[in-house]
């Protein structure tokens, strides 16, 4: 994905996360740390979905605040704009119009399917738009105009994935080798940290109890209260059994961001109490997050850095993203400007 020759060839990856606020500690765990490690064995694209968010009704000023707070949320989490593309789709004009040539290629019956679309028209039975409808042949204009291997997405994606894995198969079947096959890449343990207060439940900030998710912006007293309120269960082991939703949601989380295995973790507690336990996962939540919460401090208020970053980041998004839709234009019969 470099512009110079690349020898090593390695593989290519891109993924996209909406601008809806300040990412929670299941999105870090679950998304983009695993994006910030893999900027070393790949060649990386990320951005911020933010065409995506206009099918939900947004507030303007409040959805422009949140678009370049996202943006260095990523930088923040490590993600490096002088190893990565890093960019905001509005930035990129192919996505929109890749998008409109791939709502031709899309089915009806294909978008109505989507259990995204059917939950979302559900929460907001008022706004039921086109675009929220269209939105799957948007997402993989996001990824066929980068040609990449793989997709890092949560379980919730998957089905879009494979909508594009349809599309590809329908354009390269009348037109011949159009485009890349991309592949899912679903995250391993840890992919899904759960609420705090409910363990059955995703982690996520439309929770209405607060204490049940962490934000990564969260200060070090807030973190410990939230962690020394984390529902358990009645016994007194820490092992990752059936049934301990609560103690099995700690344990992924300490054992993911102290880099030991379950066992390991197991061990380490055995003949403590839920209370230590406790303690110590919350401590590494803090270790973690502190040093992103310093950078997030600073790189918020350095406008000119990210403005530099975001440009940076459309220019050589457009230019290997344009290279793709001049190809399907052609490909598809359009006639090439004079
Ligand atoms: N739909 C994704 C989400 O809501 C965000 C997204 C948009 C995306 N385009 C993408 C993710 C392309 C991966 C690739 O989480």
């Amino acid at each position: 994905m470099s512009e110079q020759v690349n020898t090593e060839k390695k593989k290519m990856l891109l993924s996209g996360i909406q601008p809806t606020g300040v990412f929670t500690l299941g999105n870090y765990i679950g998304a983009i740390r695993n994006w910030g490690q893999m900027q070393e064995d790949y060649d990386c694209a990320y951005f911020i979905a933010d065409l995506h968010s206009l099918t939900v009704r947004q507030e303007a000023s409040e959805l422009k605040k949140r678009i370049k707070e996202a943006y260095a949320l990523l930088l923040a989490c490590g993600i490096d704009p002088e190893k990565s593309i890093v960019f905001i789709q509005s930035h990129v004009p192919t996505h929109a119009e890749l998008g409109w040539i791939l709502q031709c290629y899309t089915q009806f019956g294909e978008l109505s399917r989507m259990t995204q679309f059917k939950d979302k028209s559900a929460q907001h039975p008022e706004n039921v738009n086109a675009g929220l409808f269209a939105y799957p042949a948007l997402m993989a204009a996001d990824i066929l105009l980068y040609q990449p291997d793989f997709v890092p997405v949560g379980v919730d994606q998957k089905q879009h994935i494979e909508l594009t894995r349809t599309i590809v198969n329908r354009i390269n079947g009348i037109y011949g080798d159009v485009f890349k096959m991309p592949e899912p890449y679903i995250g391993k343990s840890g992919a899904k940290i759960m609420s705090l207060q409910s363990p059955d439940k995703k982690m996520s900030k439309s929770d209405e109890n607060p204490n049940g998710y962490v934000t990564i912006l969260d200060e070090p007293n807030v973190i410990m209260n939230k962690f020394k309120r984390a529902v358990t269960d009645s016994e007194t082991e820490v092992v990752f059994r059936e049934g301990k939703d609560g103690i099995n949601n700690l344990m992924t989380i300490y054992s993911v961001l102290t880099n030991k295995s379950l066992e390991e973790v197991q061990k380490e507690f055995e003949g403590k109490g839920y209370g230590d336990f406790k303690k110590a996962v919350g401590e590494c939540v803090v270790d973690a997050l502190t040093p992103i919460r310093e950078n997030y401090a600073r790189l918020i208020k350095d406008n000119a850095y990210l403005e530099e970053c975001y440009k940076k980041g459309a220019e050589q998004a457009t230019r290997i993203s344009y290279r793709t839709l001049a190809k399907v234009k052609k490909k598809v019969g359009l006639l090439p400007p004079a």
